[in-house]
């Protein structure tokens, strides 16, 4: 299976550090082919980067979406929209956007409408430090996912991001990633109830990927691990540089 390297902006970037980004970014990584790259700026880029991704094999996303196709919702961004623009990605139930009020059900609509409108939700998951020393993980991951992937029959191109909060590193470079052992047993979890929620072989085609404080310096070890199919990459995908490296670091 492809390995899939996300790079998330998440409130970083004007237009013009997104396209000086992709510039850069496109001639560091000029001969990438064992990895799916996805880049994910904010709302305000898209247009900018959809262009400049224009004949090459990097592709479009979104950080989130609201689940309907239009209305009066002020502020939201409708499938619609993102298809209109050029995402074949978004990223969806993000712990930072979970801590601003949104709940397992409403990501399920997101989930369920970027289907119907064939855009490959990055579904991410992971609980909080409290919860791991509570040794609540394996709960939280199966709420998590059983909730959002409520009512979701056809499953094919969904990715699930492990993603431990307490390894996200919320802008500090010298945060601490999972231990590759740590973030493989949850992969290799959520491979299983995805086994129950869908079937073994929409398991196994599902792509799990890995995020918090991956960059350079562990990329190869995370990503050596066998269940552990790709990252998405905060900090460290701010610089092309640092992006680049953590893509080469797929084999
Ligand atoms: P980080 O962010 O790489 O900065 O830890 C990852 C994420 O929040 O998805």
């Amino acid at each position: 299976m492809q390995k899939l390297i996300a790079a998330t902006w998440k409130m970083n970037k004007t237009i013009e550090d997104a396209i000086n980004f992709i510039k850069d970014f496109k001639k560091l990584a000029v001969n990438v082919k064992n990895a799916e790259i996805v880049i994910c700026p904010s709302f305000t880029s898209l247009q900018a980067v959809s262009k400049e991704l224009k004949n090459t094999n990097i592709r479009l996303g979104a950080q989130n979406m609201h689940p309907e196709d239009s209305g009066a919702f002020t502020g939201e961004i409708s499938p619609l929209m993102l298809k209109d623009l050029g995402c074949e990605y978004v990223i969806l139930g993000h712990s930072e956007r979970r801590e601003m009020g949104e709940n397992d059900k409403f990501i399920n609509k997101k989930v369920i409408a970027a289907f119907k409108h064939d855009i490959n939700p990055i579904l991410c998951v992971g609980e909080t430090l409290e919860q791991r020393q509570k040794g609540e993980t394996e709960d939280v991951l199966e709420d998590q996912l059983i909730s959002c992937l409520k009512g979701v029959s056809n499953s094919k191109g969904l990715v699930v991001a492990y993603e431990p909060v307490w390894a996200i590193s919320r802008g500090n470079p010298n945060a601490k990633a999972a231990t590759k052992a740590d973030a493989e047993e949850c992969h290799l979890f959520i491979r299983k109830l995805l086994a129950g929620i869908f079937d073994e072989e929409t398991a196994k085609e599902t792509r799990i990927i890995y995020g918090g404080s991956m960059k350079p310096e562990n990329a190869k070890e995370l990503l050596s691990m066998p269940n552990i199919e790709g990252g998405l990459v905060g900090n460290a995908s701010l610089d092309a540089k640092s992006f680049a490296e953590i893509v080469e670091a797929v084999r």
